[in-house]
């Protein structure tokens, strides 16, 4: 079965009117006055970056003139006017050897230089991309970027680049760490780009792994090692879609505009085989696009776009899958259900995406089937934070409004890795009255490092409701909200509330151990920063104003010393609002 002609099941219109009739429902009307949208955040990445590499189409076999064919191309096709702006020239693009002056120079592949084509691209109303890497080499061996940092960002400045990404190869002669190197060449870029007086160049990290550190450095930062054409892949320092779904998810926290979480570019399109692993079906593709898009990331095509069939450039340019990874209010989806039978004959694996979206009372939701078989998905309103009641279904693939359902809808026969894409349209859950704890309301957007986030209790492990008594310096908590860090929760408060408090600190079940920071924002504004908290510190209470406030963010990141027992307690996490 195609996605094309998957169906939703038990459309409720007429049930729902025949409820009316009798007086059988009476829900509250919307209150969309005070959720207004956000405006874009302003910065060099509001929204996910949008373009094509060459990368995994073309590997170092590049050149001036494909780059060019290629800028074409997104200009013919619509791409260009969907988002994809960014063209960039990955590995293989310089000489063998830097110039006497120690600059990195064009090979001869690009005649004209690397100024020319950003001329090019620049004159198609697009920008321009470029790759180096912190070691003496690039991973195809070409110069490397060691002990040449201000001097390469100059250049690039001076080029035209628009964006650059740092790869992590041949450091085996570096005597920095990591940090150090990635965040001298972001100073770098910043530098060069205010001396010629350019805007900033989009940076992208790309040390093969999620840092701490990236997060307030790079525009976006890799999450995952190298994607491959595959649905999963067993080769080492490489990852498959559905792999790098998994580890991608939890670091939500962390995504936000000017900076995305990158689970790596797109292999729609490359349908070759790749190390005896067959290539993504064409379901696969589909879901491999769509899943990307309610993670927020970054949208970089990476196939040969001058010979793309129409099946690959339908995938590329569906404008309502682009619409929900753009989306300014910048949050990737969460993934807030997961079912999984292992038993034989019975196995089964389907999960359900989503995020809100800057409208009131929208959210983008992805019902994926990870598993063997077809399957019926059925999501709950009030699992995507909505209220329970009347909402609006379109389907995002099919192009189709399904019309009103009530309470939930069911995706029929969803096939084996594939997704059925919904934007849903209902009501945001009702405004907090009088003084209400955050574990009594319902959240309009979760995502926790460690399982669902747990209210009453701390976070324990991943499964749903294995946590324990809220616990910090040995006070216990009977109300509050338990994290594992990096996580974040968006309550509605829908300008009703004038105070929040909670009294925040690691639970006593890591013994000491983890480090974590707590954060609360109010509409994008930071209002508390706990700074470092350890599992030593005392309890830290927490009291600011939210007068006016529309969405409230609780937000827990973790420390460079990773996310290891970051469980993070919100104790009588509460808000006090109007009756
Ligand atoms: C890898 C990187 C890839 C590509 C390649 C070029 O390290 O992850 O995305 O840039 O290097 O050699």
């Amino acid at each position: 079965m195609t996605l094309r002609a998957l169906s939703v099941a038990f459309p409720v219109v007429a049930l729902s009117i025949a409820l009316s009739a009798c007086g059988g429902t009476s829900e509250p009307p919307p209150e969309v006055d005070d959720d207004l949208p956000l405006p874009l955040v302003p910065g060099p990445a509001p929204t996910p970056p949008m373009g094509w590499s060459s990368w995994n189409g073309y590997s170092t076999h590049i050149s001036d003139a494909i780059v060019r064919q290629t800028a074409d191309v997104m200009v013919s096709s619509g791409m260009r006017d969907l988002g994809y702006v960014y063209v960039n020239i990955d590995d293989g693009w310089e000489a063998a050897d830097r110039a006497a002056d120690g600059s990195l120079q064009a090979g001869a592949g690009f005649p004209n230089g690397i100024a020319a084509v950003a001329d090019y691209v620049h004159g198609l109303g697009m920008k321009l991309g470029i790759h180096n890497d912190r070691g003496n080499e690039t991973c195809a061996m070409f110069p490397g970027t060691l002990g040449h940092a201000m001097q390469d960002a100059m250049n690039y400045a001076a080029w035209g680049v628009d964006y650059f990404k740092y790869d992590n190869c041949a450091t085996e002669m570096n005597t920095n760490t990591i940090d150090q190197d990635y965040i001298e060449m972001g100073q770098d870029l910043t530098a060069a780009t205010q001396t010629l007086g350019r805007t900033p160049i989009v940076y992208s990290i790309c040390a093969w792994k999620f840092y701490e550190w990236s997060v307030g450095l790079g525009s976006l930062w890799r999450t995952s090692a190298d994607i491959r054409p595959a649905w999963t892949t067993t080769e080492p320092n490489a990852a498959g879609v559905a792999d790098i779904l998994v580890n991608n998810q939890g670091l939500g926290a962390y995504a936000g505009p000017n900076g995305w979480n990158d689970p790596d570019m797109l292999e729609v399109g490359n349908t070759s085989a790749y190390a005896g692993v067959p290539s993504l079906t064409d379901t696969e593709q589909v879901s491999h696009f769509t899943m990307w898009a309610i993670s927020a990331s970054p949208l970089i095509a990476g196939t040969n776009l001058v010979s793309m069939t129409d099946a690959t450039k339908n995938i590329l340019t569906n404008a309502e899958i682009i619409a929900i990874d753009q989306d300014a209010m910048g949050l990737q989806g969460a993934m807030v259900s997961h079912q999984v039978v292992t038993a034989t004959g019975m196995e089964k694996d389907v999960s359900i995406w989503a995020k809100p979206l800057n409208e009131s009372g929208a959210r983008a939701v992805v019902l994926l089937n990870s598993g063997p078989t077809p399957q019926d998905i059925t999501v709950q309103f009030k699992d995507v934070g909505l209220r329970a009641g009347s909402a609006k279904v379109r389907d995002l693939w099919a192009h189709a409004d399904r019309g009103s359902f009530s309470d939930k809808v069911t995706a029929t026969a969803v096939p084996s890795h594939g997704v059925v894409a919904f934007k849903i349209v209902g009501s945001e859950p009702t405004k907090p009255k009088g003084t209400a704890f955050l574990s009594d309301l319902t959240w309009t957007y979760a995502s926790n490092n460690l399982g669902p986030i747990e209210k009453d209790t701390n976070v324990g492990a991943t499964a749903a409701g294995d946590g324990t008594p809220l616990t910090i310096r040995g006070a216990a908590y009977t109300k509050g909200l338990g994290m594992g860090a990096p996580a974040a929760a968006i309550f509605r408060l829908a300008q009703n509330c004038s105070t929040f408090h909670a009294e925040v600190g690691v639970d006593d079940v890591t013994k000491g151990a983890g480090s974590v920071d707590f954060q609360v924002w109010a509409d994008g504004v930071l209002l508390f920063d706990s700074g470092v908290v350890t599992g030593m510190s005392p309890v830290v209470p927490i009291d600011v104003s939210v007068v006016g406030v529309r969405r409230l963010k609780l937000l827990v990141t973790a420390t460079p010393d990773g996310p290891s027992l970051d469980r993070a307690d919100w104790g009588n996490a509460s808000v006090d609002c109007a009756d």
